[in-house]
Formats: C-alpha cells, sequence, structure tokens
C-alpha cells in the first residue's frame, strides 16, 4: 500500500478502514453475535470501504470464529484481524486470516512512557525491540501488515519516529497513529502527522494511518487534521461507537469529504455514500444502541426541520435546498419512496419497495410483512420506509424464537394496580402467567418471567417511534445480561408500546435461553399451563410505563 497514492482523477484516494466490528465491539453494550457480525460485514462490503476489521481472533474463539467465516463470506474489502505483540496471539490471529487473500495483520503495542511503565513494565529499547519482532513474525504469516504504536499521541517525539521506523523497517506496510485517549486537540494531531512525515526517513514506504477517540468530541476533527497533513487511510466505526466515547464516525468523515468544496477537490474514498444510512440504522439494529437523534448525518433529526422560518425556506427554496440543507438526505440513502405505500398498495408495490431497499426475503417472510403492513396501513395515511424496515427487523426476529408470544393483555391506570396476563408458546405447549407490577410494562415482564425461567438481569429500556405522530410504530429496545455476564439485546416494533414491549424482552430472553440452553442438553417445557399471582411489586425494574 504506498504512501499517498494519487487516483486517475489526480485526487488523494482516502482509505476507510472500518472498526466497528473490533472496537466498536469491545465497548459496553457493543456486544455482537458472530450471525449480526456477519450481516454487518455484509453491508461494509456494500457500503465499500476498504478494511473491515473483523476482531481480535486471539481473544476468544468467538471472535476467532467469527473472523474466520467474515474472511470466507465476505467479498470486495480487505478483512483485518488485530493481534497483540506476542507470538501466539500473532499465529493464531494469522490462523483465523489465512483462510482469505486480502488480509491484514494489525499488530499494536503501548509506546507512551505512561503506558510503556504503568502498563507494560518495559523499557524503551524492549518495547522497541517487542514491536520489530512482532512484526517480523506478523510479515512471515501474512503479506500486509499494521502497525500501531498505541497511545502515540502521548509518545515522545523523538521514540515515536524510531518505531515507526524500526517497524517499517521489518516489514510494516501500513503505520497507524491512534490517538487512543482522544486527547489531542486538530492543529496538534495534523502537525504530529506532518512532522512524523518529514522525520522518519523511510515513510514512503508505508502508507499513515490515523485512529482517533473522541472523549473531547474531536475524533472526526482529528482524522481530517491527519488527512490534510498526509494520513491516507481513516480507522473510523459506523455511528462514532467504540471504546469510552467512541470513534470517529464513518458517516462523518465520509460526507464530509465529499461535501466540502476544498476537501473534496484534494481527496476521494471509495464509500457508496447511499449506504450509509442503512448501514447505520442496521449497527443500531443489532447492538441495540440507540443513536442520538442530534447526530450528524445519521440521527433522526439530521434533516428535520421544524422552526418556522427554517421549514417555510425548505418548502420556498425546494430548487435551491442549500439554503437549509448543506447535506440532501438522498446523498446518504434517506430518500423518501417514490412510490407512496398506503392501505391500497398491493403485494407487488410493497415488494418492489422491500427489494428497492435491498432486502432480500423468503416468499414467507414476505407473505407476513405484507400482512403486518397492512394492518398499519389501514390506521394511517401512508406508511414511510422507517416504518416498513422496521416491520422487517421486528420479522427477521421473529423467526428465531423459541418462545413466541401467542396472547397478552395489560390491565392499568387510575387506581388499578398494573396487572399483566401473558400467554407464549414453546414447541406446542402453551404457558400462562398473570403478574402484577408497578407499571404495565413491570407487570408485563414479571408475568413473562414466571414462565421463562432463565438467570438474568434488566440492564436497559428504551422507547422511541419510529415516525412522530401518536399512530407512529413505537420501537423499543431491551438489554439484558445474562449468568455469564453476556449482553443480549431485544427489539420489538409495534402501534402500542406495551406490546413492543414485550416482543422486545421477548426477544433478548429468547437469545438468552438460546445461550443458557446451548451448554446442556435442550429441555423441553413441562408446564402446560401456568399461573401465578404477585400482590407485592419486586423493585429493580424498569420502573413505571
Ligand atoms: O485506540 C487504540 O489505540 C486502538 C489500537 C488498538 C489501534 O484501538
Ligand atoms: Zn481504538
Amino acid at each position: 500500500m504506498p504512501a499517498a497514492k494519487k487516483s486517475k482523477s489526480k485526487k488523494t484516494r482516502i482509505k476507510i478502514f472500518d472498526t466497528t466490528l473490533r472496537d466498536a465491539e469491545q465497548c459496553p453494550g457493543g456486544a455482537m453475535t458472530t450471525e449480526d457480525k456477519l450481516k454487518v460485514a455484509h453491508q461494509l462490503a456494500r457500503l465499500r470501504v476498504d478494511v473491515i476489521e473483523a476482531g481480535f481472533p486471539y481473544s476468544s474463539p468467538g471472535d476467532f470464529e467469527a473472523v474466520q467465516r467474515i474472511v470466507r463470506e465476505v467479498k470486495g474489502p480487505t478483512i483485518a484481524g488485530l493481534s497483540l505483540c506476542r507470538p501466539e496471539a500473532i499465529e493464531r490471529t494469522a490462523e483465523a486470516l489465512k483462510v482469505g487473500r486480502r488480509v491484514r495483520l494489525h499488530v499494536f503495542l503501548s509506546t507512551s512512557p505512561q503506558h510503556r511503565e504503568g502498563i507494560l513494565r518495559k523499557s524503551r529499547e524492549e518495547v522497541l525491540e517487542m514491536a520489530v519482532s512482532s512484526v517480523k513474525r506478523a510479515r512471515e504469516l501474512i503479506d500486509e501488515v499494521e502497525f500501531s504504536p498505541m497511545d502515540a499521541t502521548r509518545t515522545e517525539f523523538d521514540y515515536l519516529c524510531e518505531v515507526v521506523e524500526a517497524t517499517i523497517d521489518a516489514g510494516a506496510s501500513i503505520i497507524n497513529i491512534p490517538d487512543t485517549l482522544g486527547y489531542a486537540l486538530p492543529p496538534e494531531f495534523g502537525d504530529l502527522i506532518r512532522r512524523l512525515r518529514e522525520s522518519v526517513p523511510n515513510i514512503g514506504r508505508a502508507a499513515i494511518s490515523v485512529h482517533c477517540h473522541d472523549d473531547l468530541g474531536l475524533a472526526t476533527a482529528n482524522s481530517l487534521a491527519g488527512v490534510m497533513n498526509g494520513a491516507t487511510q481513516v480507522e473510523c466505526t459506523v455511528n462514532g461507537l467504540g471504546e469510552r466515547a467512541g470513534n470517529a464516525a464513518v458517516e462523518e468523515i465520509t460526507v464530509i469529504l465529499d461535501t466540502r468544496r476544498a476537501l473534496k477537490r484534494k481527496f476521494e474514498t471509495g464509500v457508496n455514500l447511499k449506504e450509509i444510512y442503512r448501514t447505520s440504522r442496521l449497527v443500531r439494529e443489532v447492538t441495540g444502541i440507540p443513536v442520538q437523534p442530534n447526530k450528524a448525518i445519521v440521527g433522526e433529526n439530521a434533516f428535520a426541520h421544524s422552526s418556522g422560518v427554517h421549514v417555510d425556506g425548505v418548502i420556498k427554496l425546494l430548487q435551491r435546498r442549500s439554503s437549509f440543507e448543506i447535506v440532501r438526505p438522498q446523498r446518504i440513502g434517506r430518500d423518501k419512496s417514490e412510490i407512496v405505500l398506503t392501505s391500497r398498495s398491493g403485494r407487488k408495490a410493497v415488494n418492489h419497495r422491500l427489494a428497492e431497499l435491498g432486502y432480500d426475503l423468503s416468499a414467507g417472510e414476505l407473505e407476513s410483512i405484507y400482512r403486518r403492513f397492512l394492518a398499519l396501513a389501514d390506521q394511517r395515511k401512508e406508511v414511510t420506509d422507517d416504518e416498513l424496515e422496521s416491520l422487517v427487523a421486528d420479522e427477521t426476529r421473529i423467526s428465531q424464537e423459541i418462545y413466541a408470544l401467542d396472547y397478552m393483555h395489560v390491565v392499568s391506570g387510575g387506581t388499578t394496580v398494573p396487572t399483566a396476563t401473558v400467554r407464549l408458546r414453546r414447541n406446542g405447549d402453551v404457558l400462562e402467567a398473570v403478574a402484577s407490577g408497578i407499571g404495565s410494562v413491570d407487570a408485563l415482564y414479571r408475568a413473562i418471567d414466571d414462565i421463562i425461567k432463565v438467570d438474568h438481569r434488566l440492564v436497559d429500556y428504551n422507547v422511541s417511534s419510529v415516525a412522530g405522530g401518536t399512530d407512529a410504530l413505537g420501537e423499543v429496545t431491551v438489554r439484558i445480561g445474562d449468568k455469564a455476564d453476556a449482553i443480549h439485546v431485544g427489539r420489538g416494533a409495534s402501534m402500542d408500546i406495551i406490546e413492543a414491549s414485550a416482543k422486545a424482552y421477548l426477544q433478548a430472553l429468547n437469545k438468552a435461553v438460546f445461550r443458557a440452553e446451548g451448554r446442556t442438553p435442550r429441555r423441553k417445557a413441562k408446564r402446560s399451563k401456568r399461573k401465578a399471582k404477585r400482590a407485592r411489586p419486586k423493585t429493580g425494574r424498569g420502573g413505571k410505563a
């Protein structure tokens, strides 16, 4: 990978290295199943990122398997695996990667005095030696090797230059400069990249990459400062997820480079911006981590104009949208459907729109989504793309159910003690419970808990609406932790938030049951019918709803 490759258009091609499946996956709540990681990796390939960092194979057998499957199944981008600077970690990472050809081994080692002394307890010489021997070992196993001097922005500059020069000599063709703690300011970070280019004699033999964290809200600004000073790869994540405050957001970096004329004249990425919004929604869907409404580019309100003067401006100046919009939503795939879907739209129109949105669904799934679409359309004028996509997400989840919702009835309001009756099905058995709680959702969840006996705790419960208005689809995200501290995310959509709450909770519990039963032989539920009543609610659950 040459240092500053110019494309035919004479622009500098900036490579996008997506680390959602690694840096974001290790953040609280970011854990994904192998199937979810594959879904995200396929979508990142559609987004046309250059590199997907698929995981940390040495960290667990699950990560190893996920990286290997992504290498085998996802075509297009280079697939990278992260490794510690230890021979056994490098060998294991190479083993996961070598089932494919477009792969990269990414080794990292802390170089700052704080990390050398406080964490590694090694001298400058020892750290340098470890970095060099690790890059050499990695190069014996995999052709493309990236090296990251972790906490580079707090590393003594002369020492950083020494490490960079030695690791390039050892065979690294990409040198990544991480601002691990998100501490740098843009002018400083830009200067660091420029000085490295001026001071390291063999720097022309490697590409410079930047990896910025957002602890001070400067990840995107710092990454851009890096690009403006010679970096040709940016490491980023979807929705800006990642350790602590997250990483630079792929949607921000790519849209900025394509929006501001001064940057667009000089730089280009290979990203298909039309896939940005769908990628954002998918990551939100599989992690259950909501996107803040005012988030740049992908937040729900990023293109919503509500103040009178703006709405007026947008309507009057449709031809000259630049008055109030610097980015057109269509550019990132947030275009409104050409076909307005209403209760009179037939199957064909709905299927056509689903295909346009990129869904490849079975006949059974299409039929079921169409029935649910009709129920929704009957109650409103128009069904939006977002709502349609929620129905799809909900439907594809249903096919993985162990316990399925058969019936629910919740009574609450005024002085009534909120009480829920729930009936679930499992393998043809009908299981029923009644419980009361301090709110309707609390009662509902207690009734469900009386049926599904799996060790867990509720970590998070979140409600949002897919479109505006009281008749909008409500979406509920639930996160539960199991006995082994694994987090399971469930999401449910319905026009009734109590029903959406039940679906979300059931989905998360189904995942926990699946995992719990994966270790022991599957038991058939014994009870065929059960009633449970509790007068006094337990504390510590989501509260009133
Ligand atoms: O933030 C960081 O320094 C990292 C490295 C592993 C590149 O994530
Ligand atoms: Zn990081």
